[in-house]
């Protein structure tokens, strides 16, 4: 799939960090033995990012393109480190991505999946984790129902923690792919002044909540659409400002104003395993008021970005035709995904050292 023809013209500001001069890494050597402005051990949100890192981030995820795109697609940048992937809710975008980055750059992967691990059995999360340290552990990605699961881990284990999703609370990697991906494919390479809307249930969304940050720390103009009961709470983020005033974010259940003149929209999955029950009508009703058809495309600028973070439930969220039509780059931010993680996995070993 591509994308079609950009949306129209910018409205406005400069995107943080666009022009900053960041040093970035060369990706074919050690992290540790490079000279790179980057202080994180762990990567457990994205509004501990300035722009500065932001922009490493962004910088360093092309040169993981451009590895991506030799004909031995692989670095020898994480040899000797073993990255072990926990993970104790279903994936599998998040999960093979992360394996695919951490092989791209010679880690030794190590995969748990908790439905046959000794968790099933009454293992504790900390003896858990001490037990995959002791094991040879350095990186550790993990997923875990419970929002802040990865804030505990990073007080326990020795080396460094990626949280590859918790609970609704944030899902950082693919809020920076999102960036990445918008960023690659809007004219300007900025979401700076761009409108953004994020479609769908973002009550129950980490995805939504990592994006509100980085979307509006970069300077776009955020609008958070759904039913009301999937966006209760959000209005007092809206309200109260999220970080500098300077913030442009609107919540709204009013479909045809949030998707008038947008330059991306991004579909959420109704994430139904997180609902208590009494919040819709019915599926079939909350498709036809706010699932992303072509008709209601039509109101977006000609050639706005249609998003995903996946799984996607078709004619749901989203009508096939639109998930797989020539505005979608849905199957770009999962490609992109390898890159990004790879690029997170090199900078945060570069401040674990080597092991
Ligand atoms: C997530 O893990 O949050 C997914 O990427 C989005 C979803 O489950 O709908």
């Amino acid at each position: 799939m591509t994308a079609g023809q950009p949306p129209g013209p910018p409205a406005v500001p400069e995107e943080q960090g666009v022009g900053v001069s960041v040093a970035v890494p060369s990706v074919d050597a050690a992290p540790h033995s490079q000279p790179v402005a980057w202080r994180h051990r762990h990567l457990l949100d994205v509004d501990v990012l300035s722009a500065d890192e932001t922009e490493l981030v962004m910088r360093t995820t092309d040169a993981m393109r451009e590895v991506l795109g030799r004909p031995i697609a692989k670095v020898p940048a994480l040899r000797g480190t073993n990255v072990t992937i926990l993970f104790y809710e279903a994936s599998t975008r998040t999960r093979v991505s992360f394996e695919v980055a951490a092989k791209n750059l010679s880690a030794d992967v190590v995969n748990i999946a908790t439905a046959t691990s000794s968790v099933v059995k009454g293992e504790s999360f900390l003896d858990t984790l001490r037990t995959i340290e002791a094991l040879g552990a350095g990186m550790l990605v993990l997923r875990h129902a419970h929002s802040g699961a990865p804030y505990l881990a990073a007080e326990h284990f020795g080396g460094s923690v990626l949280n590859g999703g918790d609970g609704w609370h944030a899902h950082p990697t693919q809020a920076i792919l999102d960036l990445y991906t918008m960023r690659r494919r809007l004219p300007g390479g900025t979401v700076a002044g761009r409108k953004v809307v994020i479609l769908g249930d973002a009550l129950h969304s980490r995805v939504a909540r990592s994006n509100i940050w980085s979307l509006t720390a970069a300077g776009a103009d955020l609008w958070v659409c759904g039913p009301a009961t999937l966006v209760r709470g959000l209005e007092a983020w809206a309200g109260s400002g999220v970080g500098p005033a300077s913030r442009r974010f609107t919540v709204t259940s009013d479909v045809n104003a949030a998707l008038r003149d947008a330059d991306v929209v991004m579909a959420l999955r109704l994430q139904q395993e997180r609902m208590s029950g009494g919040l819709l009508p019915s599926l079939r009703e909350y498709s036809a008021r706010f699932g992303l058809t072509r008709e209601r495309l039509a109101l977006a600028r000609p050639g706005a970005l249609v998003m995903h973070p996946g799984p996607i439930n078709e004619g749901v969220e989203i009508a096939p035709d639109v998930a797989e039509g020539i505005q979608s780059v849905i199957t770009e931010q999962v490609a992109n995904g390898v890159a990004v993680r790879m690029a997170l996995l090199y900078l945060l070993a570069g401040v674990r050292g080597p092991r």
